[in-house]
């Protein structure tokens, strides 16, 4: 069951309001747009780069093998439920190479100039005590920053008052080693980080 807050019914609305959206290209190919999940009284946000196939074709963000590695982070690493805390992408729509939806690409600056007003109203709407990037492209939008994940990842920064914490994507550990991949301890130590500043008195 969803834990319920007076902002859970102001999302709802808005996730409403953009449900058919066309302010860009993604739109005209896309199956499903993926709006976000988890509970709006979330304390802690990830947010990803852009809809996969499976999240295309389900609605929700990151179910596929790289939403099945956040999930572990989430549920065995963090010892938090998905639904208690808020996932979402800089786009809500799946960006393919060519538009042809057989391959993922990153979302490029139109759309990201396009759709980020939503990922921004769902960070004012949810007030997320901290917000956790998944890789380059959410990363380099929050923070306004040419600086790569690489150089980032495990430093705190600032999003609108709120602490983000940058760290690889799970596809870029899938595609490096997977769950032995010693990036995959990067990202626990990351995310250690995260629980200590969530439980600082
Ligand atoms: N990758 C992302 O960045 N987001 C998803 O929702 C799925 C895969």
């Amino acid at each position: 069951m969803k834990e319920s807050c007076e902002k859970q019914k102001i999302l709802d609305n808005f996730e409403n309001t953009i449900a058919s959206c066309t302010r860009c290209k993604l739109s005209s190919t896309r199956t499903k747009l993926v709006f976000g999940e988890g509970t709006a009284c979330a304390k802690i946000m990830f947010i990803g780069e852009g809809p996969g196939k499976m999240e295309d074709l389900s609605g929700r963000p990151f179910v596929g093998r790289a939403g099945e590695l956040l999930t572990r982070i989430i549920e065995n690493g963090m010892k938090l439920k998905r639904e208690e805390v808020y996932i979402a992408n800089i786009v809500k729509c799946r960006p393919t190479v060519d538009m042809l939806m057989q391959k993922d690409r990153p979302p490029d600056k139109e759309e990201v100039e396009r759709c980020n007003p939503y990922l921004k109203e769902q960070i004012k709407i949810i007030q997320p005590k901290i917000i956790i990037t998944l890789g380059n492209p959410s990363t380099k939008f929050l923070l306004k920053t040419d600086t790569g994940i690489t150089k980032l990842r495990g430093n705190w920064g600032n999003f609108q008052n709120i602490p983000v914490m940058p760290t690889y994507h799970p596809s870029f550990i899938l595609r490096n080693g997977g769950e032995k991949s010693p990036l995959k301890r990067l990202v626990w130590e990351d995310i250690k980080k995260v629980l200590e500043k969530l439980n600082k008195p």
